[in-house]
């Protein structure tokens, strides 16, 4: 591994870049510039994310990638299993980061087995860096003290300029933690935002790149999606964006704690 420990702050959202398309898409997005890879176990990306790395001709230690564990295998019989065959079928000796998906729901599988069959994921080498998504301030700090201060890397949540979560982050900065922004654009929902298009008009770019541009600038890490080249290119280009701090005000004040992704397994949100 070339890289070093911090997680590239724009990622690529695999989700739906599934099979031989799928992998031509991750491709084409690398080719644009991205090297940050999410995918998950439950999207069936994992094969595609391999095979767009290895067709890209590229060193793997060029690449940031991260997998997640679904919510169905985190019991002790399978977790670890999961996470050797999610190495195979991406076809590496170890991801960048390793992510618990969800919670289990309502404690069918003990918190303290996934949480350190986690831990024990990285002392295997399976993971260079191991976090967790979905998670609320609660399971943070029961996270915290099982595996100790610093040991995960990050919490990937829902965070967008329409919900930008003030106490979780509040909570993450006080103790030094890196949230991932995932839905970044809320799928796609702020495209047209009049606040969002206008600054984006000052800087020559999209409302969606203003919109990524800000979450980086509020110190999250952002994996957006797109199925389109414009897209990918618009979306990477939020990189060489810089806000000022009345935009970022302005962007700010767009909160309204609108959650688009809530389902029945969800934990208590703290937003
Ligand atoms: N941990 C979790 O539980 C969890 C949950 C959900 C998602 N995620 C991760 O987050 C990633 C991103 O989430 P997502 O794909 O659901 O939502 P998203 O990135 O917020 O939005 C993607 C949608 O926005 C549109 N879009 C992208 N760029 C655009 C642009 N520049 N202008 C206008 N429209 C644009 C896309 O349409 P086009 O294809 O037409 O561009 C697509 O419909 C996922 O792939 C996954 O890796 C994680």
């Amino acid at each position: 591994m070339t890289m070093d420990k911090a997680i590239p702050k724009l990622g690529l959202g695999t989700g739906g870049r599934i099979g031989d398309d799928g992998a031509a898409a991750i491709l084409k997005a690398i080719e644009i510039g991205y090297r940050h890879l999410d995918t998950a176990q439950s999207y069936n990306s994992e094969d595609s994310v391999g095979k767009a790395v290895r067709a890209s001709g590229l060193p793997r230690g060029d690449f940031f990638i991260t997998t997640k564990v679904a919510d169905t295998r985190l019991n002790k019989a399978q977790f670890l299993p999961s996470v050797r065959a999610s190495l195979d079928v991406i076809g590496v000796d170890q991801v960048d980061l390793l992510l618990i998906h969800w919670p289990s729901h309502k404690d069918a599988v003990p918190f303290e087995d996934y949480v350190l069959a986690l831990g024990e994921a990285q002392q295997k080498g399976y993971a260079r860096l191991i976090g967790v998504s979905n998670f609320p301030i609660a399971l943070l700090e029961r996270t915290r003290a099982l595996l100790g201060p610093g040991a995960i890397a990050t919490n990937q949540v829902e965070i967008h300029p329409y919900l930008q979560a003030p106490k979780l982050v509040a909570y993450a900065r006080s103790i030094g933690l890196t949230l991932t922004a995932y839905q970044p654009l809320a799928k796609g929902e702020i495209r047209d935002d009049p606040v969002l298009s206008k600054i984006g008009a000052a800087h020559g770019v999209s409302a969606s790149a203003v919109a990524l541009a800000f979450l980086m600038a509020e110190g999250h890490v952002v994996i957006p999606s797109s199925s389109s080249e414009t897209n990918l290119r618009g979306n990477y280009a939020a990189l060489a964006v810089s806000l000022s701090e009345a935009e970022m005000n302005e962007i700010r004040a767009l909160n309204r704690g609108y959650r688009r992704i809530n389902p029945e397994k969800s934990p208590r949100w703290d937003d």
